[in-house]
């Protein structure tokens, strides 16, 4: 049970890996298997929905648009990236303006960014948010 099949495993091993790479082209996904985003935050305008989605003094995770708005008070409103910056997963849950990064149990406060709970250290990163014709909108303006 050893000696001349390792030399056959490895040569096994290379052919998986290039199927895989391959299947990986025609995905065309935005996120790998894990979870992880290739865009960290919105790089062009992105229509949230109604303002009052966010409540007042909370906060909202919008996954698709990899941001998390909070609302300090009624009419304010500020947005984080939603990619972890651990390892880049994206937040899948916030609860009393904490995020949660599903993949090592990183935790964010959403009022400010700040990571609270590593393995992350660094903050998420303030992204720009307004209100535009009654709708949030978040990312660089246009
Ligand atoms: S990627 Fe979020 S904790 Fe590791």
């Amino acid at each position: 049970m050893s000696g001349q099949p390792a030399a056959r495993r490895t040569v096994l091993k290379g052919a998986a890996l290039v199927g895989a790479a391959g299947l990986g082209v025609s995905a065309c996904s935005t996120e790998s298997k894990l979870g992880h985003a290739e865009t960290p935050t919105p790089t062009a305008p992105v229509e949230l929905g109604a303002p009052d989605e966010v409540p007042v003094g909370g906060s909202k995770l919008y996954r698709d648009a990899r941001v998390i708005v909070n609302c300090p008070a009624k009419g304010q409103y500020k947005a984080f990236s939603a990619q972890c910056t651990h390892a880049g997963c994206l937040l899948d849950k916030v609860e009393d303006n904490v995020g949660k990064c599903p993949c090592h149990g990183s935790h964010f406060d959403t009022t400010t960014g700040k990571a609270m709970h590593g393995p992350a250290t660094a903050p998420l990163p303030s992204v720009p948010v307004r209100v535009e014709s009654g709708k949030l909108v978040a990312g660089p303006d246009a």
